[in-house]
């Protein structure tokens, strides 16, 4: 199913919040400076830790789908011998880069994606890819589809993802929201309920039957049926 976010595209909206809040569009917390900063590394800590476990050694390059400010890529710049950070948005790609330069981070690129496809990225190139809090936000179906179908692309045989998506059931109220959200005049309703920063569930059936057709084996799931949905995955 594909939907627009009002008249922009799901890009020129995230280019607008990039440019007037960068960090609450990241985190609507209110975490902000190095306290952000921290929070993706332990995040990336966690996830690793989890995978190490498995046996799983950090050699080569990770992706980080969605890279935002690079929260997420400059920890796994320092767990892996490569990083790359995608995103949509000039202007995030723009503050992680100055924050890989402000913190002397050399092994890190940041490239831009059209939204679907990462043409920066060689195909099977990744040893790694990650995403979190992203394809929460996407309100196209074919675009959660599409983008896992690119990393599959972009990652070599064998090779694993840690990809999170909301997969909360859907009450009557999100139903509801649902309905309305799109036939509101934009800047009406709460703004973590708008585009594009609203988060967008989808049913966990249904995702795995994304990931299994892009060729990917689930090997395990963590907080199913929650928010915070995380799936670890290898390439088929
Ligand atoms: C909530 S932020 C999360 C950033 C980062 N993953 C983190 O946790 O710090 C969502 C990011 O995903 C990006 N994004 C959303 N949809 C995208 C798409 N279709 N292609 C590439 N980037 C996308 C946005 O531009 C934004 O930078």
């Amino acid at each position: 199913m594909r939907r627009d976010v009002g008249r922009r595209s799901t890009g020129d909206a995230w280019e607008e919040v990039a440019a007037v809040a960068p960090e609450f569009a990241v985190l609507t917390d209110g975490r902000r400076g190095e306290a952000f900063y921290d929070s993706g590394r332990e995040t990336v800590h966690q996830i690793l830790g989890d995978i190490a476990r498995r046996g799983f050694s950090t050699r080569g390059l990770a992706l980080d789908f969605g890279c935002g400010m690079g929260r997420l890529t400059l920890p796994l710049a320092t767990r892996f011998e490569r990083a790359i950070g995608v995103d949509h948005s000039p202007t995030m790609l723009r503050l992680a880069r100055e924050r890989a330069r402000l913190v002397g981070c050399a092994n890190v690129t940041f490239a831009l994606s059209s939204g679907d496809r990462f043409p920066d990225v060689a195909s099977a190139s990744a040893d790694f890819a990650l995403s979190l809090l992203v394809f929460q936000h996407m309100p196209s179906d074919d675009a959660v589809h599409a983008n896992i179908r690119e990393l599959q692309r972009c990652l070599v045989p064998g090779g694993l993802a840690w990809l999170q998506f909301d997969t909360r059931p859907s009450s009557l109220a999100y139903w509801l929201w649902d309905r309305l959200e799109r036939r509101l005049p934009s800047g009406l309703g709460p703004r973590t309920r708008r585009a594009p920063l609203r988060r967008y569930r989808r049913a966990s059936p249904l995702i795995r039957e994304w990931l299994v057709s892009s060729g990917f084996d689930v090997l395990r799931q963590s907080n199913p049926d929650t928010e915070l949905h995380g799936y670890l995955l290898r390439r088929s």
